[in-house]
């Protein structure tokens, strides 16, 4: 199997793919990097993250209150932070989700006394104390170093509601709404970089048709103003429109064609689509104690976001020829059924050197769509689903994912270079995969980032990688694998799965690495 992640070169991959002999057997891959034709630039935001009151995703994952035991920063837990800076977050998807189509802004403000508590309808019908709310979301942002992606209430609330919010949240000091942010401490405006006009309003967020979403959709986003005076031009806030719902596309064609046909009285710049890997639904696959069944099953169902991404780009095309509207995967991920014992309202489940895997294959398959899809979240960042970070009161472990999405770094803001290679098959009964897949961009300081990804849970793979009409002259690797492929960070051992070095030699401007058996690998080249 032949793959070619340059759009530009994708007829002749297919011809190529045609003729491929099977490759089964191959045991070294020619990796060629293409330096001289530079594509789109990788947004940092496809890095972005997603925070819902959902379980312990906020309350014990993000919050832990003044008063804790545990140390922090006005509320805000301070190990959380300090692996949430290192990681780069360029964005956060906040309150929801869900949640979002049923959260009133107003209960989230002003001194804890005066905090309503609701029930979290959503998930799990838990308590919702409001004790984290906008100011204390913005803080964390500012702790973590991150930008806020805020997403508004379009199915219980309304446009006057969301305008308010942001009027809150960006209004001058001398306004009475800034008056208000700055008695709760903040006389600055606060940065809202995205704002997402409703969650699946076709499903948890109203239930609309598309044409009702469409006419919503059109007052936030012509009355839901950013009035921080920073914010024009290129920092001008982004809206985010709902679309798709995995492969049902009405949404998306409503919200282009609407799009297409706009007046100068409103705006979008980006749509959404919501496309989680789980082999069936409800979620029922596990997430700890499994072979290479699932193992390959669930490799399998994530690579359909290749064609998905495809599909949705054929049909923004034809209605944004120039692609001015992002494509925002605002949700995405593996969803497994929940750990035994856990509340299946608080969606926990265990994190592995297999989703870890998964992971890098989504970003690689962002990064070849990085003209279109130039945001994504993954869901979620704490405690939730694929998650960055797991906490059990005062611990903390770091879960594989998270390592993926900090050895990927490199590939923050880099421009994508062509990249050929044979990645032959990887089988395992009736799923057929590729082998090997791979990305390549030049980051801004000159140096190209290599990332591999060896699918076979079996064997390694020796790269022999080239910088076409170049010379590599040095290059380091790193590699994070581990003895079986649903390997665990836990509490008692939160290093079983972590990135190492990985030796690699450079002879006559080649590199030359043995990629080990299911694993990912990134290497910075000079
Ligand atoms: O991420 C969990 C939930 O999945 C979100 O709240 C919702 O938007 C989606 O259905």
């Amino acid at each position: 199997m032949r793959h070619c992640s340059s759009r530009t070169l994708w007829l002749a991959a297919v011809l190529l793919c045609a003729s491929a002999v099977s490759s089964a057997q191959i045991e070294s891959v020619d990796v060629r990097i293409d330096p001289a034709h530079p594509g789109a630039r990788i947004s940092p935001d496809v890095f972005g993250q997603f925070a819902e009151h959902l379980g312990t995703g906020i309350y014990g994952g993000i919050w832990v209150g003044k008063d804790s035991t545990i140390p922090n920063v006005r509320g805000i837990r301070s190990d959380v932070v300090a692996a949430l800076r290192a990681l780069k977050v360029p964005n956060v998807r906040w309150p929801g989700g869900c949640f979002a189509d049923e959260y009133h802004w107003r209960d989230g403000i002003g001194p804890a006394a005066s905090r309503k508590s609701t029930v979290n309808t959503n998930w799990g019908g838990a308590l919702e104390p409001n004790s984290f709310g906008t100011d204390e979301f913005m803080d964390f942002i500012d702790q973590i170093g991150s930008n806020a992606y805020l997403s508004i209430n379009v199915g219980s609330g309304s446009a006057r509601e969301a305008a308010a919010w942001l009027e809150y949240m960006t209004a001058a000091a001398t306004s009475t709404a800034g008056q208000e942010r700055a008695a709760n401490g903040h006389p600055q405006p606060y940065r809202v970089k995205f704002l997402g006009l409703g969650n699946e309003s076709w499903g948890c967020g109203g239930s609309f048709s598309p044409d009702y979403y469409v006419n919503e959709m059109r007052a936030y986003a012509r009355f839901v103003h950013n009035f921080n005076p920073v914010q024009t031009g290129e920092l001008a806030m982004q809206r985010i429109a709902v679309g798709a719902d995995g492969n049902k596309t009405d949404y998306l064609e409503s919200v282009m064609k609407a799009w297409h046909e706009k007046v100068w009285a409103w705006d979008i710049e980006g749509v959404s689509l919501h496309s989680y890997t789980s082999a069936g639904w409800p979620p029922a696959h596990p997430s700890t104690h499994f072979g290479e069944d699932e193992y390959a099953l669930l490799l399998a169902d994530t690579l359909h976001m290749e064609g998905l991404i495809s599909a949705h780009s054929s049909i923004m095309d034809r209605y944004d020829p120039e692609k001015k509207v992002t494509l925002a995967v605002d949700e995405w991920g593996v969803w497994l059924a929940p750990l035994p014992g856990t509340n299946p309202g608080f969606l926990v489940q265990q994190n592995s050197l297999r989703d870890a895997i998964l992971a890098a294959l989504n970003i690689n398959i962002f990064a070849r769509h990085a003209d279109r899809v130039r945001m994504a979240n993954i869901a979620q960042m704490q405690n939730v689903l694929q998650a960055m970070i797991m906490t059990d009161g005062a611990r903390m472990v770091l879960t594989p994912t998270y390592h993926v999405f900090k050895m990927y770094i490199p590939f923050q803001g880099a421009n994508l270079l062509p990249v050929s290679f044979d990645s032959g098959h990887y089988s395992f009964k009736a799923v057929n995969l590729p082998r090997l897949d791979a990305i390549a961009a030049r980051q801004a300081n000159g140096h190209v980032a290599l990332s591999l990804v060896n699918l076979d849970p079996t064997h390694p793979l020796t790269i022999h990688a080239h910088l076409n009409g170049l010379q590599i002259h040095s290059a380091e690797a790193q590699s994070l694998t581990a003895p079986n492929v649903d390997a665990i960070n836990s509490f008692d051992e939160p290093n079983a799965v972590v990135v190492k070095p990985l030796a690699s030699q450079t002879t006559g401007g080649v590199l030359s690495l043995t990629l080990p058996a299911k694993s990912v690998a990134v290497v910075d080249l000079q």
